[in-house]
């Protein structure tokens, strides 16, 4: 059990710091599991979270090998917090990210590079208030950051209160999307849009000019308090997330005026479907798509009781539903000999909602039909994220 400071500067500290200790390693912060990223010359299994800690794991026995920070790339990378989802270019090797130290006054966030080499560069640096994000958006050409308004104070966490407790949407505050070259540096353009809120990107594109941005979408962050336990299992409200698009329009003439106005983006509904932890194809990365995977909700039954493949072009969606099960982040793994988008099979935790027990099962991702499963002899809750390597 941690121990609460008693200092104010404790306190703060104390929620972002260790847990435990480990002979072998110091200090283990907790926490440090949400996502598993592949990292240049790093190796395929590293875990991470939103402070700038990683974790690296043997692939084969998951021990913890090393215990290391951004800053191993460079003397630059050397901030306490850090986007919980850094984004991989799966065909370049290129690996994006951004980092911060919260400040009450104004956050100084720096957003990187690090090629496949394990050379790192700062690729820009914006001010602004200290506001949650979770993950990035990335094309071919741009990395793009969409800043606010979930603003974190501060002074709650002084106070003791949980990171959730201390998240608002911040009053008369545009959502401020900032696109960056990825390769110069630089920041190209800035647009913006009316609030909103959202964990996952789950994909980008460039087309006719214009950027794409595939999200999950919040109209606000109270999600993160109707997420406690407390909550869900006294029947409360849970926000339902759906897909959007936003678009960037005329990046190029947007880019030639950026210091005299800033453009709006704008947006639609992908679909009519609750969409969480989404995938696409690893091969549609950064490229104009049709399909994108996820938990739903079996038509507004039950969040995680199903899972969704999503048309973005017609909306239509196709659903797998097993009865009493609670699903976790469905993992697209592509058919090496097959050349269709969806030909591969998506790879799901399922828990068994009445049994002390779970199961993996395999989909086919064209057809949305089981066809392989390995019952697992223990509990084993679905967790935020996962990956797949051979
Ligand atoms: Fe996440």
């Amino acid at each position: 059990m941690r121990q609460r400071p008693e200092s104010a500067f404790g306190r703060l500290m104390h929620a972002f710091g260790p847990l435990t200790k480990d002979p072998k390693l110091g200090d283990v912060p907790f926490n440090t599991s949400v996502t598993l990223e592949k990292l240049p010359t790093r190796g395929i299994l590293n875990a991470s979270t939103d402070a700038n800690v990683i974790h690296k794991l043997d692939p084969e026995t998951l021990r913890v090998t090393d215990r290391y920070d951004f800053s191993y790339f460079s003397p630059e990378l050397d901030k306490s917090m850090c986007l919980s989802h850094g984004t991989l270019d799966d065909v370049t090797g290129e690996y994006f990210n951004c980092m911060a130290n919260y400040s009450p006054v104004k956050t100084e966030y720096t957003v990187f590079r690090i090629d496949s080499s394990g050379k790192a560069n700062v690729l820009a640096k914006v001010k602004d208030f200290t506001y949650y994000m979770h993950s990035l958006a990335l094309t071919k050409s741009y990395v793009i950051m969409a800043m606010g308004p979930a603003q974190i104070d501060l002074f709650p966490l002084l106070r003791g209160k949980s990171f959730t407790e201390a998240c608002e949407m911040r009053p008369n505050t545009p959502t401020r999307f900032v696109v960056i070259n990825r390769q110069s540096g630089g920041i190209v353009a800035e647009y913006e849009h009316e609030q909103f809120f959202n964990f996952h990107t789950f994909n980008a594109f460039e087309q006719d000019g214009d950027i794409m941005i595939d999200r999950s979408l919040f109209s606000d962050c109270k999600i993160l308090q109707e997420l406690w336990i407390d909550n869900m299992t006294q029947g409360g409200n849970v926000a339902r997330v759906k897909p959007v698009r936003f678009t960037l329009p005329n990046i190029a003439d947007v880019g030639a005026r950026y210091s005299t106005s800033m453009p709006k983006a704008s947006f639609r509904v992908l679909a009519d479907v609750a969409l969480e932890f989404a995938t696409v194809s690893p091969r549609k990365r950064e490229r104009p798509y049709h399909y994108v995977f996820g938990v739903s909700d079996n038509d507004g039954k039950q969040f995680s009781s199903s899972i969704a493949k999503v048309n973005v072009d017609t909306g239509i969606v196709t659903s797998y539903v097993l009865p009493q099960r609670t699903f976790g982040e469905p993992i697209f793994v592509p058919d090496p000999s097959g050349n269709e988008e969806d030909a591969g099979c998506l790879v799901v935790l399922a828990l068994d909602d009445l049994k002390d027990s779970s199961a993996l099962l395999v989909l086919d991702a064209r057809a949305m039909t089981e066809v392989a499963r390995a019952e697992l002899p223990m509990r084993l809750p679905p967790s935020f994220h996962g990956a797949f390597h051979t």
